[in-house]
């Protein structure tokens, strides 16, 4: 049997949390998809395209079995739509924990035959978030050890260019 999972997100952009998770997912999976939210109602720092294209570098390593794809609407749509049985979460602390616990049951009541698996974010990577990686890079800050190199340069980018 075939193990296929999602790793759903918004991703803008992507962190080594979320990276961490995604490698730990992979090892766990036969195949992941991991699916960047296209939410017109959000004004993301990045483009849909641009996010998919980051993550993308940044999972390439691990070859065919991990794919990364645009979505929008459901969360569970997608699940149906990659044939996957499971959505994977990552858990940084408690405070994390009540949104996802509500989220997940929202999920399965969409669509029974989908499970979350929660990973614990790696320690080193548990302060971390995408919002806190984008105002770092805004004022200056190192953002290296935060987020993947395809991340780094273009949070670079985009503060040259005035935001
Ligand atoms: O990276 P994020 O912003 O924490 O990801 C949240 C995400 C994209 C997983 C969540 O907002 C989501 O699933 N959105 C799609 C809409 C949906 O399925 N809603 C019902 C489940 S809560």
């Amino acid at each position: 049997m075939t193990r296929v999972a999602i790793f759903p997100g918004s991703f803008d952009p992507m962190t080594n949390a979320h990276l961490d998770v995604a490698r730990r997912a992979a090892s766990l999976f036969d195949r992941l998809v991991v699916g960047v939210l296209h939410n017109p109602k959000k004004a993301p720092m990045f483009s849909t395209g641009e996010r998919v294209a980051m993550i993308r570098e940044a999972l390439a390593d691990l070859g065919p079995a991990v794919e990364v794809t645009e979505f929008d609407g459901l969360t569970v749509n997608l699940a149906e739509r990659v044939g996957a049985g499971f959505i994977v979460r990552g858990l940084r602390a408690v405070s994390d924990f009540e949104a996802e616990l509500q989220m997940a049951h929202t999920n399965r009541k969409l669509h029974e035959e989908v499970d979350t698996v929660f990973l614990m974010t790696t320690l080193e990577f548990g302060y971390l978030s995408s919002s806190l990686a984008k105002e770092v890079a805004l004022f200056g800050g190192d953002v290296s050890g935060m987020v993947p190199p395809a991340v780094a340069r273009a949070l670079a980018g985009r503060v040259a260019s005035g935001g």
